[in-house]
């Protein structure tokens, strides 16, 4: 069995009407990838925060390393890295400065320079932090949240407001750091990063676990394994469709039909079906369910609204 090294049993936290935290409980298992997934206002920073033992819980329990952050916060985040959602920086203090700072903070320390080389920052060691680019500022952040050779990373919408290529920047390297033996916490509203990076994602709406596993059984649990979206070039009647057995469901979004079916032979048997029948399609292309249609069919919304 894998060992537990963070542990949350009924979590509630209101802020005057809002529940926050209503009712959470999971657990992080050592060496893994975990992934608090959710709309932006579902809870996600409140709960990593209660767990990092910077926010008060309204009541549950919470271990974390076998300890607890009411009585024992400052024990734990000797030996976890903490990345804040809202992490910032002076603009006038140097990235040596800031690595030297926050070393400061922690009795265990590592050589912090090898760090900055393996996350790309090495020739910026004498750069003011205002001069960075947004994916270089997520970077140090990372290397901060290092500083202190941590059994246990907390990363907070790490990768909100970067662009693609620098998101997938961060991704390599977070999974690096998982590789060397990190046990990662993340939260992210980015469905598609979830599924790249994590083992588990916990799915939170409303502040509450609406789902719980990896990503590759949730989204086997919905049923919908394969979509094939195409248009019409004139008139057709959608119920057509109806002599397509393969397709389980089928609708019209806008000018697109969408068919869904369980396996590839919807893909054949629509195609040879609509090509026997002379009917012209075109913009055809093929979809395999992701999270954000886990998501769409828990909670019948789009993450994005
Ligand atoms: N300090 C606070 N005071 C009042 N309301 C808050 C505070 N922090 C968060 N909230 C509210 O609690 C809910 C959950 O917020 P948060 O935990 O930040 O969610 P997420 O990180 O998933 O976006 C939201 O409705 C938010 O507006
Ligand atoms: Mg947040």
């Amino acid at each position: 069995m894998d060992k537990i090294i963070v542990k949350i049993e009924n979590l509630y936290k209101s802020y005057g009407k809002i529940k926050a935290c209503d009712d959470i409980s999971f657990e992080v298992f050592q060496g893994e990838i975990f992934g608090l997934v959710g709309p932006n206002g579902a809870g996600k920073t409140t709960t990593i925060e209660c767990i990092e033992g910077l926010r008060k819980p309204g009541s549950g329990n919470i271990n974390v390393l076998g300890l607890s952050p009411s009585t024992n916060g400052s024990d734990i985040r000797q030996r976890i890295g903490i990345q804040l959602q809202q992490s910032e920086l002076p603009g006038r203090i140097k990235v040596w400065e800031a690595m030297d700072l926050f070393s400061s903070f922690y009795k265990k320390n590592i050589e912090w320079l090898p760090l900055l080389e393996n996350l790309g920052l090495k020739e910026k060691y004498g750069a003011y932090f205002s001069k960075l680019s947004g994916g270089q500022k997520q970077r140090l952040f990372i290397a901060l949240s290092l500083i202190n050779d941590p059994e246990l990373v907390f990363l907070d919408e790490l990768t909100t407001g970067l662009d693609p290529q620098a998101r997938r920047a961060t991704w390599e390297l977070i999974d690096t750091i998982n590789k060397k033996g990190k046990t990662i916490f993340l939260t992210t509203h980015y469905m598609e990063e979830a599924e790249r990076l994590c083992d588990r994602v916990a799915i939170v709406d409303h502040g509450k676990i609406i789902a719980l596993d990896s990503p590759q059984n949730l989204i086997r649990s919905i049923k919908i394994e394969n979509k094939l979206i195409f248009s019409m070039a004139g008139d057709f009647q959608l119920d057509t469709l109806n002599n397509i057995k393969s397709i389980s469901k089928y609708e019209k979004l806008g000018d697109k039909i969408v068919v869904y079916g369980q396996d590839n032979k919807m893909v054949r048997d629509t195609v040879n079906f609509l090509a026997k029948n002379n009917i012209d399609f075109y913009d055809l292309k093929t979809e395999q369910a992701t999270l954000e249609d886990v998501f769409l069919t828990l909670t019948g919304k789009e993450i994005r609204s």
